[in-house]
């Protein structure tokens, strides 16, 4: 079966410090994939390989089996990677439309010159929304007036609108209240629902269960373990995270 996104071998250092090491993963077509790993692991460097954030010093990555070399995280969203970041770069004092359309605005000529067409934006950001059932308190207040879980709606939603197939998310849930958090892993759902496959970086255990397909363990800079979710258990992926079933395998 052909992967969505396939890296193999990456490597990539920093001086002296091997950040990745050979490092192999995978998403397939509409799937969750969790990454997880204590701090230091390698998670955000691994997802800046794959947004173009960073290119790597070895090793070879695939979109739907084309090799593909990104130089800027342009590049990587032409290909359909589209990475939310935790403070999610939006426009605080923009609107929920003109974020979700910022530097593809829809124009509409009038006697030959270019205008916004703020009524085909406005229709187009109400259907991005009620797709992913995101509810904001008007599609005219500023991003800024919004909650955390609002505001990782609209940046989905406006990852939904450039067509990404691939969507990265670093711990989207981190900062949220309990009823925001169950809102955002809702959102993934939907998103896998639509045929899009997510990665998710999270220190959070029980997230990682109730949302991913499989889970990627990351340990100094080795992708140590892949499981899937609904065969493994959260001790197991806490021991593979931290080393303790080493430990105790070297200790006995
Ligand atoms: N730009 C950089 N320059 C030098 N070293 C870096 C750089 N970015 C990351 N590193 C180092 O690479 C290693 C991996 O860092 P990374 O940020 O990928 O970890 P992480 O798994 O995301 O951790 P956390 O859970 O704390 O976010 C760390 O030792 C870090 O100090
Ligand atoms: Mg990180």
């Amino acid at each position: 079966m052909t992967m969505l996104f396939e890296m193999t071998g990456i490597t990539k250092r920093f001086g002296g410090l091997v950040a990745l090491d050979r490092v192999d993963f995978s998403v397939r077509e509409a799937e969750v994939m969790a990454i997880v790993g204590d701090n230091g692991a390698g998670k955000s460097t691994l997802i800046k390989t794959m947004s173009g954030a960073h290119a790597p010093d070895d090793g070879v990555i695939r979109m739907a089996g084309e090799a593909v070399r990104f130089r800027s995280p342009q590049d990587a969203w032409k290909s359909g990677i589209a990475t939310i970041y935790q403070e999610l770069a939006l426009a605080g004092k923009m609107t929920v439309a003109d974020n979700i359309f910022l530097g593809r605005e829809i124009k509409r000529p009038i006697l030959g010159i270019p205008f916004l067409d703020r009524a085909a934006m406005r229709k187009r950001t109400a259907e991005l929304l009620n797709q992913l059932d995101v509810h904001v308190p008007s599609l005219d207040s500023w991003v800024e007036t919004m909650s955390g879980g609002q505001r990782q709606g609209v940046a989905i939603a406006r990852a939904l609108n450039m067509d990404a197939r691939l969507i990265i998310m670093d711990e989207p849930t981190a900062a949220l209240a309990v009823a925001e958090v169950r809102k955002v892993l809702d959102f993934v759902t939907r998103l896998r629902g639509q045929g899009k496959s997510v990665v998710l970086i999270s220190h959070n255990i029980q997230d990682v269960f109730a949302v991913s397909d499989r889970i990627s363990v990351m340990r100094h800079g080795r992708r140590i373990a892949v499981r899937e979710t609904r065969t493994t258990t959260p001790e197991e992926i806490i021991g593979l995270i931290t080393g303790a079933s080493e430990v105790r395998a070297a200790a006995s």
